[in-house]
């Protein structure tokens, strides 16, 4: 499974890529807010960095608006990933830009029928939001099961970009699944490290090697 890193914060992404725990960036309105950046000064940053897809989202409501703001936004760099919401509306312009080339991720997937949909519009990545589900006491990694198993059936090749990842749980989750790409806040990717048990081990090891009075270097 392919880890996107969920942020517009330089430092964050900086990091974990150098790590090589990064295959791609996510962004989007409220992220590029919290940056406190322009979202062209920022986004091109993004690329200067990292290697695979960097998304960046779209806000026009209209069809023909969000196309001239996907050509926009990339001319930023090659590794932009446009991202627009699944509406109709953002389905016409996924199509449209699929068709010219451009990696689109389709964004907001709440249902089966919706990442159905993007698939058939050409979509290089579909992205249910998992957390959002859960917050409503309903299933997010089912549905992250039920693309998996209609892309199947079809062979589609859209890649399933598990979002609105919320723990380091729903990471293992997701790669039990079959999800593509994860992407997640920095936070949960470092979280996946945390064992209480390493912890326990690591200081009880590090007690008994004092009391040798040993040194390595
Ligand atoms: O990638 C989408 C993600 O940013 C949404 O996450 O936690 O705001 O639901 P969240």
């Amino acid at each position: 499974m392919k880890f996107f890193v969920d942020t517009a914060e330089i430092d964050q992404i900086r990091e974990l890529n150098d790590l090589g725990m990064v295959d791609g960036v996510t962004t989007n309105p409220s992220l590029i807010m919290k940056s406190g950046r322009d979202i062209k000064e920022v986004t091109k940053e993004i690329c200067s960095i990292v290697d695979g897809p960097v998304s960046a989202e779209t806000v026009a409501p209209g069809a023909e608006d969000m196309i001239a703001e996907g050509r926009e936004l990339a001319k930023i760099a090659d590794n932009i990933a446009i991202k627009v919401p699944l509406t109709w509306d953002g389905l016409k312009a996924c199509k449209v830009l699929s068709d010219e080339g451009r990696m689109v991720n389709v964004t907001l997937c709440f249902s089966a029928n919706q990442a159905l949909l993007a698939a058939k519009a050409g979509a290089t990545f579909i992205s249910p939001f998992i957390g959002r589900l859960d917050d409503l006491n309903l299933d997010g990694m089912e549905l992250i099961a039920d693309i998996r198993e209609i892309y199947d059936n079809y062979g589609f090749e859209t890649q399933i970009l598990a979002a609105s990842i919320r723990n380091a749980n729903h990471m293992s989750e997701a790669a039990k699944i079959g999800a593509d790409v994860a992407t997640a806040p920095a936070a949960v990717i470092k979280a996946m490290a945390n064992h209480v048990l390493t912890d326990k081990g690591l200081e009880s090891f590090l007690k008994d090697w004092a009391s040798t009075g040993q040194k390595i270097v």
